[in-house]
């Protein structure tokens, strides 16, 4: 396989699981999936997505994988490459469009934590104080919360710009481990914590009563956008591996680890939520913001200290963890931009970044001055929330499975996947059976489910 010059690639195995992995942990595992546990009723909730993850999920990040690293390009060029004239590069236009909305409203939580990373080092999280109120006030102020999120976005861009292997490649190598380890050690802590039977009650006895057809489709939401799956993210990294990187092996390792940290933060945020009076554990996109900041208070009541360390240490961490996520945002656009338009990597990057900016600020401003503007019924935060984490990544995940197992040749297929025969893949034929037939239909019937009810 030809490989097209300057595009860069990962340069080492770990790098490639490291920045996929990057790519999937962030505020998705450690924000949005305990407040989507929290509203959807706990331990249920979170049976229904692991089996969305591994029968689901998984199997739309091989095909992106496929896609990208047999066609070397962004991924409208990798329908141009693999499909010429066809329309499935609509699929292609579809995840350069939700990379830029995803991109715009997770920035603004990314904001909210620099902003909470900041005032964790200054000491203004210490000392019991109403959180809820502080952390309501700070979002719905006019300016405050934009200035954190363009800084954010910048901060992004930097990297973005840098290139693959200097920028995304180094920076994920150096953040995943430290992550992994202060979350075991926070989830230790919030277990010796007052409510931690409660919360451990809440996150593994599941209650199947609950489910519903909205907690069904908020599972599959949270599985393909926790994973990154079904807009491309993955196959554009895909487009930067190597001849030798294993495709199966490497999503597998990143479903588990994703899973993991997700898992691991529901044990650092319950057992705290049923600890605390006052917070609900359906408090939505606060949760954490409100929760954690009481968890280093209490936890560490007798040695403050600990309690500033930890603090500083997990807002770093989160703060890092969304870093990992947004450069993988913005370079499904930026490689687009780059090579479609023959851009260099700066000016293309600059182009997203301001797209961000603009619809970025709309969704910051939901939360304040314009929490009365609604699109169906929804503020533009929870707007491009939905329609990116519940319609276009799903949509995209159907259309990513069905092109390479109805489209493509099925040799260049099993190539990819065995790397031209020298790898054996124990499940493969259980992997295509996924691709083929269970991914496509299972996330068709989630669909029509909810259109239905
Ligand atoms: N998976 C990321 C997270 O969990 C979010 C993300 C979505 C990243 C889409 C890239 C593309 O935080």
């Amino acid at each position: 396989m030809k490989q097209s010059s300057g595009r860069g690639n990962f340069g080492s195995r770990l790098g490639v699981i490291l920045a996929s992995a990057g790519s999937a942990v962030g505020l998705g595992n450690i924000w949005r999936f305990p407040t989507e546990v929290g509203s959807n009723g706990g331990a249920a909730f979170i049976l229904v997505y692991l089996a969305f993850v591994f029968l689901l999920a998984m199997p739309v990040m091989v095909a992106e994988f496929v896609i990208g690293r047999s066609s070397r390009a962004n991924t409208v060029g990798a329908y141009r490459t693999l499909a010429p004239g066809k329309p499935w590069i609509v699929a292609g236009f579809m995840g350069v469009v939700a990379g830029i909305l995803v991109l715009s409203f997770y920035s603004v939580v990314a904001g909210w934590t620099l902003h909470y990373t900041v005032d964790s080092i200054g000491l203004r999280l210490m000392g019991p104080q109403d959180f809820a109120a502080v952390f309501n006030n700070f979002v719905s102020n006019p300016w405050k919360p934009l200035i954190f999120q363009y800084v954010f976005l910048l901060l992004t861009h930097v990297i973005v710009s840098r290139g693959v292997e200097s920028g995304i490649e180094r920076f994920s190598k150096a953040m995943m481990p430290m992550l992994l380890v202060i979350i075991v050690v926070l989830a230790c802590c919030s277990l010796t914590m007052p409510g931690a039977r409660d919360g451990l009650t809440f996150l593994l006895k599941p209650d199947f009563s609950k489910v519903t057809t909205k907690v069904v489709l908020s599972a599959m939401g949270q599985a393909f956008f926790s994973l990154s799956v079904g807009i491309g993210c993955l196959a554009t990294y895909a487009s930067y591996f190597k001849e030798d990187t294993r495709l199966v092996n490497s999503a597998f390792s990143v479903c588990v680890i994703d899973s993991l940290v997700a898992i691991f933060s529901g044990f650092i945020i319950f057992p705290a939520v049923f600890s605390v009076q006052g917070v609900q554990v359906d408090a939505g996109p606060g949760l954490v913001y409100i929760t954690l900041p009481n968890v280093f208070n209490l936890a560490f009541g007798d040695v403050p200290f600990l309690g500033y360390l930890f603090s500083v240490f997990f807002y770093v961490l989160l703060l890092l963890a969304a870093l990992t996520s947004t450069i993988s945002m913005h370079e499904i656009a930026t490689a687009f931009f780059r090579e479609n338009y023959r851009l260099s990597r700066r000016t293309a990057a600059t182009i997203v970044t301001l797209i961000c900016v603009v619809l970025g600020t709309a969704c910051s401003l939901s939360f304040g001055v314009w929490s009365e503007v609604k699109v169906m019924g929804m503020g533009f935060f929870a707007l491009f929330d939905f329609l990116t984490a519940k319609f276009i990544m799903p949509l995209g995940g159907i259309l990513l499975t069905m092109f390479v197992e109805w489209y493509l040749d099925r040799k260049l297929v099993v190539n990819e996947l065995t790397n031209k025969g020298t790898v054996r893949v124990r499940s493969l034929r259980l992997l295509l059976f996924l691709i083929r037939w269970v991914a496509p239909i299972g996330v068709g019937v989630v669909f029509l489910n909810e259109l239905a009810s």
